[in-house]
């Protein structure tokens, strides 16, 4: 494989060796030619070199794009060319030819164009180092998590309660939208439905995070999440991975302790692990990135109260769109200009106005604002959303009778409260975000698959 071959290159050179692969160019002459071939196991290409002896020379220098071929012959280092070695070959055999009308043929593609082509843009160089990179990010989320001993929980995808409260769910249902049951008043009678009740796609997994943490102390979820908000922007999808730690007898600055030290071992694994995509980003997506990244890696992430926060947005010199006054919920606007301009890295957002934040947030002792948390980084915005919950039963009762929330939906919540429930707190850390932050990469629909976006479903 051909990444064996650039990470232990002695134990192959001047070795007859098979790679097979696609075809990333060809370019011959009438006695020679060269082939990047990529075989899917390391971002890098290898170079082919062939020439008029072989019997199918002709037909070798015609090869397409994207043919997928099996080669033999000897690798041999090439220390005055660009790349470190090639493979002189002896035989090259077409194993699938690919058509004239290949879309992606060598030349510099827009992301747009690309995203319709969802099924070949993974062997785009951009694709190919994005995809790659999302996967180790992966591992080393699961590594860091496991390592402390974190017991990973898979949550519902499909369930009854709305944990953000914001009303913005996908519904689930199986009731007949030909013939819509409906009850005395008019209203649709999930009675009817498969589950017996209204139910939908999970927003976060953290209220089920909440019953194992009160069980295994320290738990984490990775799962996709779904988000019926018609936001039309780089930053929001309706489909997105979202990792949820849970921590009991931890209050917030735990949390925000344990989100820094995870930021800073993910950027450090994918530094470690990809080096080559990771220059490639630096290269062509995003000229400062290795240097951001650093930057993070070595500092300390800066902490500022929301009430100091909208002081210093006051008094910016800047003209912003939105104005802020205490009480509103900050703008994208206001998000970047603080992580961007005032502190120049990462920065947690603490102690929001309860009026602008979720019903299972811990109330602070001032009455006001509650023990809430955002990460904010340059160039993303919000990469991480958390808090301590309300441990303290006839407080969350209350604030649930003031948001309207209906308690006996939450019965199985509030009794976490009766037995045992101790102080604990969490959070949830976007995963495509984390994507985007580690590769420069500037829309979210590039570092997802199979992007879920308003009116995109073509895949
Ligand atoms: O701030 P959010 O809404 O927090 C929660 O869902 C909590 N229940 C998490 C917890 O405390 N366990 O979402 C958390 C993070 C955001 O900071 C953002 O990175 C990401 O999830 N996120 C989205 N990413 C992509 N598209 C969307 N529509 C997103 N909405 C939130
Ligand atoms: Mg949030």
């Amino acid at each position: 494989l051909v990444k064996d071959i650039y990470r232990e290159t002695e134990k192959y050179i001047d070795k007859d060796i098979v790679v097979s692969g696609w075809i990333r160019t060809v370019r011959a002459s009438k006695s020679f030619g060269f082939i990047e071939l990529n075989d899917g196991t390391f971002f890098k290409n290898i170079q082919i070199v062939f020439e008029d002896n072989l019997d199918n020379f002709k037909e070798v220098s015609k090869f397409g794009i994207s043919s997928a071929i099996i080669v033999e012959g000897k690798l041999v280092a090439t220390p005055e060319a660009k790349q470190p070695f090639e493979v002189k070959a002896s035989k090259i055999i077409l194993e699938a030819s690919c058509e004239k009308d290949y879309p992606l043929q060598k030349k510099r593609h827009s992301f747009e164009f690309l995203r319709e082509i969802a099924h070949l843009r993974p062997r785009s160089n951009t694709f190919s180092a994005v995809f790659r990179v999302r996967s180790l990010a992966a591992y080393a989320i699961h590594k860091f998590f496991q390592d402390r001993g974190f017991v990973y929980v898979h949550t519902p995808i499909i369930t009854g309660s709305d944990c953000e409260g914001a009303g913005e769910m996908f519904r689930v249902t199986t009731v007949d939208l030909n013939n819509i049951p409906r009850d005395k008043e008019g209203k649709i009678d999930f009675s009817k439905d498969f589950f017996g009740k209204e139910t939908n796609l999970t927003v976060s997994g953290q209220l089920e995070a909440e019953i194992y943490a009160l069980a295994f102390r320290n738990v984490y979820t990775f799962g996709p999440t779904f988000r019926a908000e018609n936001s039309n922007t780089a930053r929001h999808a309706s489909e997105f991975w979202m990792i949820e730690p849970e921590i009991a007898f931890a209050d917030l600055n735990d949390d925000m302790e344990l989100a820094e030290d995870m930021v800073k071992y993910i950027i450090k694994y994918v530094m470690e692990n990809a080096p080559e995509e990771i220059e490639f980003f630096n290269k062509f997506i995003d000229k400062g990135l290795v240097d951001r990244l650093n930057n993070v890696v070595n500092s300390e992430f800066g902490r500022v109260s929301y009430t100091e926060a909208i002081d210093i947005l006051k008094n910016a010199d800047k003209k912003f769109e939105y104005p802020v006054e205490w009480g509103c919920d900050l703008q994208t606007e206001h998000e970047r200009y603080l992580t961007e301009e005032v502190f120049k890295k990462p920065v947690f957002v603490t102690d929001y106005p309860k009026d602008i934040k979720a019903f299972y947030m811990r109330i602070n002792d001032d009455g006001k604002t509650v023990a809430a948390m955002d990460l904010l980084v340059p160039g993303v915005g919000e990469l991480i959303g958390g808090s301590q919950r309300e441990e303290r039963l006839d407080v969350l009762e209350k604030r649930m009778e003031e948001m309207g929330l209906n308690k006996e939906d939450y019965w199985w919540y509030l009794e976490l409260r009766k037995y045992g429930g101790v102080k604990h707190a969490g959070y949830g850390l976007g995963f495509e975000r984390m994507i985007m932050y580690l590769t420069g990469m500037a829309n979210i629909r590039d570092v997802i698959p199979f992007p879920r976006t308003p009116r995109n479903a073509e895949f």
